[in-house]
């Protein structure tokens, strides 16, 4: 993405305050679905005015992943404070803010519930307006928010829809046509575990830490990519489903032979060779999308990438050449505003209350809640 730049689109006439008033209307969007408690400030101008992502991580690591009664107390512990401090650092009351807006699902149900419930609270005590966001969808409707565009042959665009969506993040891994606020089409899911899952596990079976991802990209950067024959599931079959427990298996497999403790070398092969399985494997389920009929009906121009595993180097950059192979442009996230944090709820929140998605009565938060039911 070396010519990629920060794009910024017009809302349009979403504005706050009384009819006629111009200021951009405020969200305050609030995450809590996983081991983020995360909260943000953003208008409907596009501008993140503050936005504070409290990182569980160092409570989960020895763990070698989440473990959901620590998350779940570990949010109630943060909540007050990280909101607190986020209007504090966009220099806003809390009167100020126009509308409220909070993950209600999917993820980890203890830890949905506290933020959940702190934003039903507030909007309760106050009068204002609430939106129950799907975590998915504030990950899917982020690159609208801020996307990195590369100049592509046909030159930058905006992230309009409908745009082709490649969604992996750790609980899930989905292809979508993202035709609009609230209609998405799912054209191919995972058949067994999330990319996400496949990067975290195979960190874990190499003693690499937690969480995997951003330590298997790092140490791929230095390794053979064709150092070890990982199998590309479903690579041959027609259709744009995934498999990645073939991967995961081939990679206990590969260990299992091993007597001596693991040299840098071979960790670095290893992981290089298993990011390699997983890039072919998301370009070639990918390539079939574009060429899926009721994608190819749609003409989507942006093919994008979200969720924490956008942030891979690797799978950008064969994004990227995909996209240009089929005359569309690139558009990813920011690197933060890939992985789980509360400025996509609020965008996502913020893009619902404009079509008038907001929550009338108590609801209860969903610990599994497809984009396809919204
Ligand atoms: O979206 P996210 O923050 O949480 C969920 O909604 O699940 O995604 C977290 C996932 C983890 O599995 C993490 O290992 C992965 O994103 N991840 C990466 C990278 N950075 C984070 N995977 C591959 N390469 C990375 N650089
Ligand atoms: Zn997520």
């Amino acid at each position: 993405m070396s010519d990629a730049k920060i794009i910024k689109m017009d809302m349009g006439n979403l504005t706050g305050g009384t009819a006629g008033a111009v200021r951009p209307t405020l969200c305050l969007g609030i995450e809590s679905s996983c081991d983020e408690t995360s909260a943000a400030i953003v208008d409907s101008n596009r501008n993140i005015l503050a936005h504070i992502i409290y990182s569980q991580i160092p409570e989960h690591q020895k763990y070698g992943g989440v473990v959901p009664e620590l998350a779940a107390r570990a949010h109630i512990l943060a909540i007050d404070e990280v909101v607190k401090q986020t209007l504090a650092k966009a220099g806003k009351e809390f009167s100020d803010v126009d509308v409220i807006a909070a993950t209600a699902g999917p993820g980890l149900i203890g830890g949905v519930l506290v933020g959940w419930m702190a934003a039903t609270g507030m909007a309760q005590a106050a009068g204002k307006p609430l939106v129950a966001v799907n975590h998915l969808e504030g990950h899917a409707l982020v690159p609208r928010l801020c996307a990195t565009v590369a100049s592509g042959a046909i030159g930058d665009a905006n992230v309009e829809f409908p745009y082709l969506l490649m969604l992996a993040s750790g609980g899930h891994c989905q292809i979508l046509l993202v035709r609009g606020v609230g209609n998405y089409e799912l054209i191919g899911q995972t058949l067994d575990d999330s990319a996400g899952e496949a990067f975290d596990k195979v960190a874990k079976m190499l003693g690499l830490g937690y969480p995997g991802g951003p330590i298997v990209d790092a140490r791929a950067k230095n390794g053979n990519p064709r150092a070890f024959q990982f199998p590309r599931p479903l690579c041959d079959k027609p259709g744009c489903d995934f498999s990645f427990s073939g991967i995961k298996t081939a990679a206990r497999t590969f260990l299992g032979r091993v007597t001596q403790p693991l040299s840098d070398e071979y960790i670095n092969d290893f992981c290089a060779s298993f990011q390699a399985s997983v890039v072919d494997c998301i370009i070639n389920r990918l390539g079939n999308a574009v060429r899926d009929s009721r994608v190819m009906a749609a003409a989507p121009r942006t093919l994008v990438v979200a969720g924490g595993v956008a942030k891979n180097s690797a799978i950008r950059s064969a994004m990227e050449s995909l996209a240009e192979r089929h005359n569309m442009v690139f558009a990813a996230p920011p690197m933060n505003l890939c992985t789980d944090n509360g400025a996509m709820i609020a965008w996502a929140g913020l893009e619902n209350y404009r079509i008038g998605r907001v929550v009338d009565s108590p609801i209860a938060p969903r610990p599994r809640w497809p984009l396809t039911e919204l």
